[in-house]
């Protein structure tokens, strides 16, 4: 058996049973069920119509759905890494790489992040690492990866059931630096990594001038859950309702711009989207961008690349044709749908002091 780091070992069992937790739909609350649209019977608009490419960090791309965040520096990563690369690279999307962290003890384990850029080289690409990183490290990874922007996660919940988790969460200074550095020539993306954001949580990262967030609520991919799974003793609680899910922080991203008109500049929205009806309630409720990680990785896992791309193609088929049955056009348009949201839902709303 080849050794392995603490790191690269824990990486590997994150794909594994990311893998198998999305494979059980039970631990799925359907956060989207409880977010109904309104759409016009006459929608007065056409598929021909339908405009999605824009401009990301100075690039084009084709559709505002991203790969997300997931693998990098092991022997099962090279696989995944390359399909997704060919895949964000035939769609023209934007893609994620894993954590990058492990490159700092081990730096020859770059060549599966790599390949995120190598058969992706003109489409946008995120670095990422943690919190704790210095603007040194931070800049070799970009460098690295010719990276367009870097995501910074923020993973306090997975660090505290982590079997070798750091617990030490004192990322602000750290974080004020990483933006007066790095983010002053490439955009940072603060991101959670599936237990999403508060209103408060939005507005102390933009108060540090972190503008660009990654919300990602509660989904299957539950990092409490995955670290359990790795722990010999397993944890007393049971934690499946901590955090808020995709739609309660895009939600509070809205109570905040009510409360203080201050808003994420760029709104990443991903946790638990895995259909395109998903993606389209999360850009009514604000998304600028919709972001999948299990999705990708199972496709990646049980199909060949031909059969990701005719896979992922109906999928983003279908998030087209349905722009103008809601009398949309643009991504705008669908940000200004009327909502009809659950008892429960309304609830939250009132405790948050969203009107
Ligand atoms: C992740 N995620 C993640 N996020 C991050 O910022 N850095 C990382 O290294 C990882 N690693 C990782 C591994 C695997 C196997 C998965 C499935 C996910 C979290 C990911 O980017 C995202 O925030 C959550 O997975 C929620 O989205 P989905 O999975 O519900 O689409």
């Amino acid at each position: 058996m080849t050794p392995r780091s603490q790191q690269e070992q824990r990486k590997k069992e994150h794909l594994a049973i990311a893998e198998r937790l999305y494979r059980q739909p039970e631990f799925d609350r359907d956060q989207f069920a409880q977010v109904r649209l309104m759409h016009p019977v006459l929608p007065e608009t056409n598929m021909a119509a339908v405009h999605l490419e824009q401009l990301l960090f100075h690039k084009p791309i084709n559709y505002p759905i991203y790969i997300n965040a997931m693998t990098g520096g092991t022997a099962e990563a090279m696989p995944i890494n390359e399909k997704l690369a060919e895949l964000a690279a035939h769609f023209k999307i934007p893609m994620a790489v894993g954590s990058m962290s492990i490159l700092k003890s081990q730096p020859e384990l770059a060549d599966s992040f790599i390949a995120a850029r190598r058969l992706n080289p003109e489409c946008v690409v995120f670095a990422n690492l943690g919190a704790d990183k210095s603007p040194q490290f931070a800049q070799e990874m970009i460098d690295l990866l010719q990276a367009d922007a870097l995501q910074i996660h923020l993973n306090a919940a997975q660090e505290f059931a982590m079997p070798e988790g750091d617990q030490d969460f004192h990322w602000t200074d750290s974080l004020n630096e990483l933006q007066k550095t790095i983010g002053t020539q490439t955009p940072i993306i603060a991101k959670e990594v599936g237990f999403g954001m508060s209103a408060a949580s939005q507005d102390s990262l933009l108060k540090l001038g972190l503008e660009n967030l990654d919300l990602s609520g509660i989904s299957r991919t539950n990092f409490i859950t995955i670290e359990n799974r790795r722990r010999s003793q397993a944890l007393v609680s049971d934690y499946s309702d901590f955090g808020l899910t995709l739609v309660e922080s895009l939600l509070s991203r809205l109570a905040l711009q009510q409360a203080t008109s201050r808003t994420s500049k760029i709104t990443f929205a991903s946790g638990g989207i895995s259909t395109p009806w998903q993606a389209i309630k999360a850009f009514a409720l604000g998304a600028d961008f919709v972001g999948m990680s299990a999705y990708f990785l199972h496709l990646a896992l049980h199909h060949p690349l031909t059969e990701m791309i005719a896979i992922f193609g109906a999928w983003l088929t279908e998030f087209e044709q349905m722009l103008p049955v809601l009398g949309c056009q643009t991504i705008k348009d669908l940000q200004h749908i009327e909502l009809i949201l659950s008892p429960e839902l309304i609830s939250f709303t009132e405790q948050i002091g969203l009107d």
